[in-house]
């Protein structure tokens, strides 16, 4: 699903696509920047209340949520840095370390461990190469384990960037793995 049709500045929660870009100068004074900020504030009595949508924005572009990004989150929103700070570090699901070009998050909670999420995890580290939480060698994914991705119906659930793969068994992953890494950059369907 492109941004055309699916227009909501706030994501339902964080996310990255595959073409990471970083901000050549200050983020909010790009033209994209700059119109996800004025569209978050012009939906919100308080700057604060744009907080997420910016700490979404910042991620879904580069991939991840550094200090210096965190900061001048804190100045288009005159909040300090330490509150942007505490805020990016209480959620999980905002990356503050790089990640691969994949983020495959798969869910081991009471649904999917119940439909193999743990034997699911293991077959993901193994097809990509990847060691839980880090880069693989060829940049390409990173694999970490979830909590509950909210889809229990359809165990065993992987989130893969901004896709949500369902019904997941540990004989699909290899299929799965050899997808996303044919995928061309920034082209995820957003579903
Ligand atoms: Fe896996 Fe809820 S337990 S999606």
């Amino acid at each position: 699903m492109s941004r055309k049709i699916h227009p909501s500045v706030v994501g339902a929660q964080p996310f990255q696509l595959t073409a990471r870009e970083t901000f050549d100068g200050p983020i909010f004074e790009t033209p994209e920047g700059k119109e996800r900020l004025e569209m978050a504030l012009s939906r919100y009595p308080q700057k604060q209340a744009a907080l997420l949508p910016m700490l979404h924005f910042v991620q879904e572009k580069k991939g991840w949520i550094e200090p210096d990004d965190m900061a001048q989150v804190a100045e288009a929103l005159d909040l300090t840095p330490a509150y942007v700070h505490s805020i990016a570090t209480f959620y999980t699901m905002y990356n503050k370390h790089p990640v691969g070009r994949h983020l495959v998050q798969v869910c081991t909670n009471i649904s999917c461990h119940l439909n193999k999420g743990e034997e699911v995890l293991e077959r993901f580290l193994a097809e990509t190469g990847a060691r839980q939480g880090e880069i693989s060698d060829d940049g390409e994914f990173t694999v970490i384990e979830a909590e509950c991705l909210g889809a229990c119906g359809f165990a065993t659930v992987v989130q893969v960037n901004d896709r949500y793969f369902e019904d997941v068994t540990p004989e699909k992953v290899a299929d799965i793995v050899a997808e996303l890494r044919s995928t061309a950059v920034g082209t995820e369907g957003g579903s």
